[in-house]
């Protein structure tokens, strides 16, 4: 039999809220991508789809800023978020932001799976750990998505993989699902998409 192909046939900008009760009700399965701002969360969505301009990225953090619903082949939808920890937004706008993403990943119905995007060039920052312990303790599903891999060597990256495994494994008998990208690149690309597609169909 011919293997399944992982290819993305059709995208389509769904709309861009700002508060997650604004969102339409969905029932096809959801993913999010969550992290701290300018970790690459918009440019990982675009490269999944393989649409260079589809959700807004740039070098300047705190670009995203609502919350915006992509579907992608008629079946299954992208959620890209704003960022946390955004050094340069007021303490009321961080608030509101923190607001709007915890909102978001204790009601949203239909999520399946958070991915939650971390820089692999940084040592274990509070904020991402913080927000793994959130995950746990509201039961949300998530992975670890390592981000900017491109930017390091081989042997830079293993030592700041095996760092961040040593940080979960004090709060976590079991590790998460962990992916390493570069959107750059295209890394990751294919297991992330095997992995999406695997829980659209409950394999
Ligand atoms: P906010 O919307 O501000 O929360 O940021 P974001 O997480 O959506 O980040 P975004 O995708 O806008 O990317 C931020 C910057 O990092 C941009 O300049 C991207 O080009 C760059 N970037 C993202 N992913 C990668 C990557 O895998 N490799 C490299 N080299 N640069 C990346
Ligand atoms: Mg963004």
């Amino acid at each position: 039999m011919e293997e399944e192909k992982l290819v993305v046939k059709k995208v389509e900008f769904l709309l861009s809220v700002p508060r997650q009760d604004m969102l339409p009700v969905k029932n096809m399965p959801e993913y999010a991508f969550v992290g701290r701002s300018n970790v690459g969360k918009s440019s990982l969505i675009n490269m999944l789809v393989q649409k260079k301009n589809l959700a807004h990225t740039s070098g300047q953090p705190g670009k995203t800023q609502t919350i915006n619903l992509y579907e992608v082949d008629n079946s299954w939808l992208l959620a890209d978020l704003p960022g946390y920890g955004f050094a340069k937004a007021s303490k009321a706008q961080r608030e509101q932001f923190r607001k709007m993403i915890t909102h978001y990943l204790t009601q949203r119905a239909n999520l399946i799976n958070v991915f939650i995007l971390v820089d692999s060039r940084l040592e274990p920052q509070n904020s991402d750990l913080e927000q793994i312990d959130f995950m746990g303790e509201n039961a949300i599903p998530f992975s670890i998505v390592f981000t900017k891999t491109d930017k390091l060597s081989q042997s830079q990256l293993a030592k700041n993989l095996s760092i961040y495994e040593e940080a979960l494994a004090e709060n976590w008998q079991v590790l998460p699902p962990m992916f390493y990208t570069s959107a750059e690149k295209g890394r990751g690309r294919d297991e992330l998409l095997e992995y999406i597609r695997k829980m659209n169909s409950n394999d």
